[in-house]
C-alpha cells in the first residue's frame, strides 16, 4: 500500500452525491433514434466516477460494473439525469450506485430508465492503490445500501472465484487433450 494508509477519517454519503444531465443527441443514438446502450454505460461510468472521486479525493479507476437493466428506451432530444453516490467504502475500493432518469422537459416529471452498481479503486499519481476514507451511513436508506453493498461484494468475490476455478479446469482439460 502507498500514501493514505495513515487513515484519512470518514465521509458521509452526502459528500459524494453527484449529478450529471445530458441531452441525447443524434450522435448518441441508433438508426431508430434510441440512445445506444454503450453510450448510456459511458454516462453511468462518468457519473459513478464523480462520486468515487468526491469520496476519495484521488484518482479512481473502474474495476467493475455490475449487471445493468435498461428499463425504458431513451430517445434523441430526451434530457438524461444521472445521480450517483458511494454506497460503501472498503479498503481501496468503493461501491457506487448510479440511477438514471429521463426528465420530461415540459412537465418536469422523471421516468426511471436504468440503474447500476460500479466498483471504483482509488489510485495515486503513480497508479498505486490507496486507502479510502470510511463511509458513515446516516439515514435508513443509506444504512440499507451500506449493508447490501457488503452482500454484493461477497457475491462478486464468489463469482470471481467460480470463474477462476472454471479457467483452471478448462486449462487442465486443454493440457490433457493437447499433451
Ligand atoms: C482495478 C485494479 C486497480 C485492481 O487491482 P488488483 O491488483 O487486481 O488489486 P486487488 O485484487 O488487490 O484488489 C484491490 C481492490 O480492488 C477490488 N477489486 C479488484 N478487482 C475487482 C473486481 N473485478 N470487482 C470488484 N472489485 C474489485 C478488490 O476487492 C480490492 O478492494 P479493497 O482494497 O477495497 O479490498 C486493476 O485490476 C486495474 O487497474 N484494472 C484496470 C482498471 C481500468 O483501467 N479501468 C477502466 C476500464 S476500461
Amino acid at each position: 500500500m502507498s500514501s493514505g494508509e495513515s487513515g484519512p477519517g470518514f465521509r458521509t454519503v452526502a459528500e459524494s452525491q453527484s449529478e450529471m444531465t445530458e441531452i441525447v443527441l443524434p450522435n448518441d443514438a441508433n438508426v431508430l433514434g434510441n440512445l445506444l446502450g454503450g453510450r448510456l454505460m459511458h454516462f453511468i461510468d462518468l457519473t459513478g466516477a464523480l462520486a468515487a472521486y468526491r469520496h476519495s479525493r484521488t484518482h479512481v479507476v473502474t474495476a467493475a460494473m455490475d449487471h445493468i437493466d435498461f428499463i425504458q428506451p431513451v430517445h434523441v432530444g430526451d434530457l438524461l439525469n444521472l445521480r450517483s453516490s458511494v454506497n460503501r467504502a472498503f479498503t481501496t475500493s468503493m461501491e457506487v450506485g448510479v440511477k438514471v432518469w429521463v426528465e420530461n422537459a415540459q412537465t418536469s416529471t422523471m421516468l426511471h430508465v436504468a440503474s447500476a452498481y460500479l466498483v471504483f479503486v482509488a489510485i495515486d499519481q503513480n497508479g498505486r492503490r490507496v486507502r479510502v476514507p470510511e463511509l458513515k451511513p446516516i439515514t435508513a436508506d443509506e444504512q440499507r445500501r451500506f449493508s447490501d453493498a457488503l452482500l454484493r461484494r461477497e457475491h462478486r468475490e464468489a463469482e470471481a472465484a467460480r470463474r477462476k476455478k472454471a479457467r483452471i479446469i478448462a486449462a487442465a482439460i486443454d493440457a490433457a487433450a493437447n499433451p
